[in-house]
């Protein structure tokens, strides 16, 4: 028998982390502490406490992470235009660092000697959070049950009921669901097959194409140095501001993604997404750059934003690389201040206005009116300069 531990388990009160309670106490003779970060998913149970309570764990936290999730996490991601493989807005990824924090925060205040989580063995998640934990306290050590236990889903329950758990499910559950306030994750069951179309009965923060409003809608978003600050007008906080545009997109059909990605751990997997809220501020964030950014920047903080979204992704957010990243994405965000006025019409978010006091764009330089004030003059000197490379080497060379 191992040395008495005290565990603080990363807990959903689905299957998986419910199991692992009396599984954590059986086979590291240990007790349990939980830990669930509500990240505004919908699936924050009220009696997630109780039941943790009941499943035999000594206590039970339950944190409100939504605010610092938006402020530190997902705010961040926007202005680094963090999107993974281009179609991931990284929901689940940008969570897991937060939640590793609360479990190391949880771990020192009770003298927990390991943290615990439900991650198998085949995916992201267990990497985010093992070097998240890892990274921010290396003294503690890790299980991660479901890579140990090789027990099927059926094995699950039985080892459940056996000891007097209420298990949250009993039929089979074709899909594996995550959400946090910045988006949804579908993965398993019949998505498994990269040629079936996703059923409708799997969204559940979006509308299908046809059942959205046959008329647009249009909103307008302001920002200030990259971050969004008012919706039509109306200042509101990170969450309210996420939250509304979640309802508002998603009724309109837009947010849904179908992503056949690469894994950390080496496999392709098809996952679905909605993230409506997130596709809206990222259109409109990216049309602001387009009116504030030179080209270089804007051409240089592609680069940069792939090796913020790869960074999110792969689970390094506690790295010295995102400091050195951040330090450059919040210089580019400096005059990146305005207003975009975005249309939501049958699962399109098409940005149709932009404006900013800080803006590049020059009516009297772009115009082709009486108030031109370009020097078409000049265009010809600079078209010689621009282009004699090429004319010398054909000079020399052909
Ligand atoms: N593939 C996504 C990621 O790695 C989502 C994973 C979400 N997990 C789940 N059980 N559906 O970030």
């Amino acid at each position: 028998m191992k040395d008495k531990e005290l565990v603080i388990l990363a807990y959903s009160g689905g299957l998986d982390t419910s199991v692992a309670i009396p599984w954590l106490k059986e086979n590291y003779n240990a007790e349990v502490i939980t830990v669930t970060a509500d990240l505004g998913q919908d699936s924050v149970d009220k009696n997630l406490e109780e039941k943790a309570l009941k499943s035999g764990a000594l206590r039970s936290y339950i944190i409100d992470g939504r605010e610092t999730f938006i402020n530190e996490f997902v705010w961040p991601s926007l202005r680094a235009s963090a999107i993974y493989e281009g179609q991931y807005p990284l929901a689940t990824a940008l969570g897991r660092p937060l939640i590793a924090r609360y479990l190391v925060e949880i771990a020192l205040k009770e003298g927990g000697t390991a943290i615990a989580h439900g991650c198998t063995g085949k995916g992201n998640d267990q990497v985010r959070l093992d070097v998240g934990v890892s990274t921010l306290a290396p003294q503690l050590s890790i299980i991660a049950p479901a890579r140990e236990w090789n027990m099927d889903r059926e094995q699950e329950i039985e080892y459940g009921e056996k000891r007097g758990l209420e298990l949250p499910v009993t039929r089979k559950n074709l899909y594996s669901v995550d959400e946090n306030i910045w988006g949804r994750s579908i993965e398993s069951g019949p998505l498994e097959d990269p040629w079936n179309e996703p059923p409708e009965e799997i969204y559940s923060w979006t509308c299908s194409i046809s059942d959205a409003p046959q008329d647009p809608m249009y909103i307008e978003i302001d920002f200030d140095k990259g971050l969004p600050v008012a919706l039509d007008g109306k200042s509101l906080s990170g969450i309210d501001l996420v939250k509304k545009l979640n309802f508002l997109a998603g009724s309109n059909g837009v947010g849904r993604i179908d992503h056949l990605e690469n894994r950390l751990v080496g496999i392709k997997s098809r996952e679905i997404y909605e993230s409506p809220a997130a596709i809206v501020l990222h259109a409109c964030h990216n049309a602001l750059e387009t009116m504030t950014l030179v080209k270089e920047q804007q051409r240089f903080k592609n680069f940069v934003s792939q090796q913020y979204a790869d960074m999110i992704y792969n689970g390094l957010w506690y790295s010295s690389h995102r400091r050195d990243l951040d330090a450059y994405i919040s210089s580019t965000q400096e005059y990146v201040t305005g207003k975009i006025r975005v249309k939501l019409f049958k699962g399109s978010c098409s940005v149709v206005g932009r404006s900013s006091p800080y803006a590049l764009y020059d009516y009297e330089l772009a115009t082709y009116d009486e108030s031109d004030k370009f020097d078409h003059s000049s265009a010809e000197g600079f078209i010689k300069l621009f282009g004699l490379p090429y004319k010398t080497q054909t000079i020399k060379q052909d």
